[in-house]
């Protein structure tokens, strides 16, 4: 068999995992550089969103594919955190940053589809930049349902669709020109930044996604358009 074809066979959740295993060494800088830093604060925006939830007493949180745990970091500075992720690569950064940060934090590696936990867990399961990996994004969802406890909380993050049409035109071309030489360049792959806006491109737009969420059972489904719809944090409660 040659290479193409074998690639070619393989499942997604083989070649995303291993797409960020050869990444995982320049990810943080990556996300950084090419967002001009706006990523930290997309993920503090989560954080203010949350606050009711994380204010519970006795309140846990999953944060899913959570790589080298940004959001598991500040999420378990309020309140006990597992990270899972299954990449090892990406958990190892993500645990050489625990030290750092007062936060209560634990990794552990696994699959976001197969989650080693039982049903009405968690308080907050929180998923960023994760969920358009998924082999299945209703079957994320899904899951993310069943782990929740009644009365909690999701928050999913993701690139979505920029609202304004000329500036929609203005960051497709950074994001699908530009972004991929630098983004591959700096990390050595010749792939991950170009799958990247491809697989935005196929992921639901906000309000495809907030039907999505309800379909699989979320009620109070909103959403946050972040730096003009470049991302989206969708929320939906578990009654
Ligand atoms: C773009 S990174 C996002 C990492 C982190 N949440 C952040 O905001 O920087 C996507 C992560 O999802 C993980 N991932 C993708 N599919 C997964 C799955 N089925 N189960 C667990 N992790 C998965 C990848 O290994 C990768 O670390």
């Amino acid at each position: 068999m040659d290479r193409e074809s074998d690639t070619g066979s393989e499942s997604k959740s083989v070649r995303v995992r291993a797409m960020f295993a050869e990444i995982a060494p320049r990810y943080d800088f990556l996300n950084h550089a090419l967002s001009l830093n706006i990523d930290r604060r997309w993920r503090r925006f989560v954080i203010r969103r949350l606050g009711d939830t994380l204010a519970r007493p006795d309140a846990v949180a999953l944060d899913l594919c959570c790589g080298t745990a940004d959001l598991a970091i500040a999420l378990g500075a309020r309140v006990p955190t597992l990270g899972l992720d299954f990449c090892r690569p990406m958990l190892a950064r993500g645990s050489d940053k625990l030290s750092r940060y007062a936060c209560s934090v634990m990794l552990v590696e696994g699959d976001a589809l197969k989650v080693p936990a039982l049903d009405e867990t968690f308080d907050i399961v929180t998923i960023a930049f994760g969920l358009r990996n998924l082999e299945s994004v209703e079957a994320g969802l899904r899951e993310i349902y069943r782990l929740l406890k009644s009365g909690g909380r999701t928050a999913v993050l993701e690139f979505s669709r920029p609202v304004i049409p000329v500036f929609r035109g203005l960051f497709n071309y950074y994001f699908t020109r530009i972004l991929p030489l630098l983004g591959n360049t700096v990390s050595g792959s010749g792939f991950a930044y170009q799958y990247l806006p491809e697989s935005v491109q196929d992921f639901p737009h906000q309000e495809a996604l907030a039907d999505l969420m309800r379909g699989v059972g979320f009620s109070n489904v909103r959403y946050y358009n972040l730096s003009g719809g470049v991302a989206a944090l969708h929320l939906g409660d578990k009654n």
